[in-house]
This record gives C-alpha cells, sequence and structure tokens, in this order.
C-alpha cells in the first residue's frame, strides 16, 4: 500500500511512503545506513538482503534521546567525510524517531543537502516522526531546537520490524495515533474503540489511516505555520511533563498520552467535548496500558514551563483541543486562573 505526500507549495518535494512494499533496490551511489546498536542487532540483516549500493557503509550511532546531540551528528558527519561521500550520495535512517531526525538533519546540512529516506522501526517512528521532514537534534536549551524542515525521498514502513518492539514503545506509538483520530477523524477513533492493534491487519489499517492523515496535513502545511500544529494536541503537556520528570520517566508518546488527557480536562471546561468522550478517549489509551494521570507537584511551576516550549510564541500558550471527537480547536489567551484549576485537578499518579 502507498501514500503519496503532495505539498501544495513545493511540489518539487512529494513522495511515496510506501507500506509494507519495499522490495530490493540498488542504488549507483555511496550509500550510508544510519542506525543504533539495538536496531542493527535485531534488524540490520533484514535490511541488507534489500539494499546494495555501489558503496555501502552503516554507521552506529548511540541509542537514545541523549545521544540526540552535535557529538552524535558530528559523528555521522565526520563518516560521510571520511568516506568521500558526495553530493549524490545517500542516507538512510534505520531506526526510531532519534535516529530519522538526526539522519535528516545530517543529510540537510551535508554539502547542503544530499537526499535521505527513512525506514522507520518503532510504531511512533512510522505513524509520526517519520513523515513530515521534522529534522534536528537537541541541546541543553530544550528538544529539537537545532534541525529543520528537510523531506525525505522515502519512506519505507514494514510492519515486520515492529514484532521485536517492547510493550511500552508499542503504546508509545499507540498515543499518536489515538492524537490523529481524535483531532481529525471519528471514524478512525471508533475503529480503534473496536479494534486490536496486535492484531496484524488492524494494527497495518492503523498504520495506513495515520500516514494517510499525516500526509494530508503536512502536504497542506509543511512549516507549521497552521493545521499542522494540530499535530501537537497533548504535546504541549507532554513537553512540561518531559522536563520536570528529567526526559527519564515516561516515554514520549506516554507523555503524549497524559498530555491528551490533561488537554482533555481543559477542552471539557471550555464546553468543547463532552465528559463521555473525554472517557472514550481514556479507554481507548488504557487499553494499551498508557498513563493517563500524572500528580502535578506545583501547578504555577507547570504553568509557568508552558512558555519554555518553543511553540508558545508571543508569550502567550496556544492550545490544540479537541472539538467533540473528530475535530479541533487552536486556542490562544485561555484564562490563566481556569488552566490553572486543571492543572490542580491532577493531584495523583496511577
Ligand atoms: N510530530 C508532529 C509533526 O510532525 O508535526
Amino acid at each position: 500500500m502507498q501514500t503519496h505526500i503532495h505539498f501544495e507549495n513545493r511540489k518539487s518535494v512529494d513522495y511515496t511512503i510506501y507500506i509494507d512494499e519495499m522490495e530490493k533496490m540498488h542504488f549507483d551511489t555511496k550509500v550510508a545506513i544510519v542506525t543504533n546498536p539495538k536496531v542493527a542487532g535485531l534488524h540490520l540483516s533484514k535490511l541488507l538482503e534489500k539494499i546494495s549500493a555501489k558503496e555501502l557503509y552503516i554507521i552506529t550511532v548511540k541509542d537514545g534521546e541523549n545521544y540526540k546531540n552535535q557529538e552524535s551528528l558530528d559523528y555521522i558527519l565526520e563518516n560521510l567525510f571520511n568516506h568521500r561521500f558526495d553530493r549524490n550520495s545517500l542516507l538512510i535512517a534505520f531506526g526510531g524517531g532519534v535516529v530519522g531526525d538526526m539522519t535528516g538533519f545530517a543529510a540537510s546540512v551535508f554539502q547542503r543537502g544530499i537526499d535521505f529516506i527513512q525506514i522507520p522501526t518503532t510504531l511512533l517512528s512510522q505513524v509520526d516522526a517519520s513523515v513530515g521532514g521534522k529534522t534536528g537534534i537537541n541541546n541543553r536549551f530544550g528538544k529539537n531546537l537545532i534541525g529543520a524542515f528537510y523531506q525525505p525521498k522515502a519512506v519505507y514502513i514494514e510492519t515486520e520490524f515492529l514484532k521485536t518492539l517492547p510493550e511500552r514503545e508499542f503504546g508509545a506509538g499507540v498515543a499518536e495515533i489515538v492524537k490523529m483520530a481524535v483531532t481529525f477523524d471519528a471514524d478512525f477513533f471508533q475503529f480503534l474503540e473496536y479494534a486490536d492493534l496486535h492484531q496484524q491487519s488492524d494494527l497495518a489499517a492503523a498504520i495506513r489511516k495515520s500516514v494517510e492523515t499525516k500526509a494530508k496535513v503536512v502536504g497542506e502545511d509543511e512549516k507549521e505555520k497552521g493545521i499542522r500544529a494540530v499535530l501537537n494536541y497533548g504535546h504541549t503537556f507532554a513537553h512540561v511533563i518531559e522536563n520536570i520528570t528529567g526526559y527519564s520517566r515516561y516515554l514520549h508518546g506516554e507523555a503524549v498520552a497524559i498530555g491528551m488527557v490533561m488537554a482533555n480536562r481543559l477542552a471539557q471546561r471550555l464546553g468543547f467535548l463532552d465528559d463521555e468522550e473525554a472517557l472514550r478517549i481514556q479507554k481507548v489509551l488504557e487499553r494499551y496500558h498508557l498513563p493517563v494521570s500524572f500528580k502535578i507537584e506545583d501547578p504555577e511551576r507547570f504553568y509557568d514551563a508552558f512558555f519554555l516550549d518553543k511553540k508558545s510564541e508571543n508569550e502567550t500558550i496556544k492550545f490544540i483541543l479537541p472539538y467533540h471527537i473528530g475535530g479541533y480547536e487552536m486556542v490562544r489567551g485561555v484564562d490563566r486562573a481556569l488552566v490553572l484549576s486543571v492543572l490542580r485537578e491532577f493531584d495523583s499518579e496511577d
């Protein structure tokens, strides 16, 4: 199955996302597969059955968000220079979001930009991070603050790679699937309520629908000037949760699950979401063992931390909230006292 991503304002960067359709590929150029030791150990031999090149190199970076930094980027670039890569060379990102974001960014800056392909191996990167060209690294000021919008030439999603995915990481990917269904597609959400994503056919259908949704959104708004921001539903809260828990207690998707529950609570207060709808969303998250509660020790500090997010422009917070199931509202200028009273309701752990 294939989905085409069509950029309304920049046709030249259109590309195709292939789901379970990866054929043997030969590249008549230098190619480097960027991966991490875990993914390489589990899946690299499978990938190498499919990929050959004039010269093929494997670059292994350390695994984890902590290594999504300048040092790893330099390591990738050094390898490219050592192997005398040129403007016709190609990078292949083979791993989760960290590998994908760093490889894409390396491709965007190496000799002012070379081609790259995404082959995501986690559910989260298959349904979200690998599509749409957000690339970058973290620094001490925050996550993804150095980067570029730089589109891959193609994305190959192979659901086979998910078979070894730990349950928590699977759930983290489900959170991003739920995010897209709640804000864009009531039928898709209803499907998720009855589906079992551990079943291959349901999972493939959910991946396909998520990727189609994301491709449409990004095609309309590549640089997040408008509708793409809706993909940040739950993330405004999640970024604060990740920050105050030192990026170690929750996987990103888990923090997003809690963040969606918090956003829902605010949406309920504003009359955008019924109690019953909020409960339906929470139930789907709980089915995949995602956390849905969090103890906010200091609501004022939590509130202030919203302003550290790079997405809070002009000192105002933009909340992405569901408008019933299948719709969204982007709201600015929500009364501080109202937000604080919602935050105060989060006073216990799971
Ligand atoms: N992960 C949200 C986006 O790509 O815009």
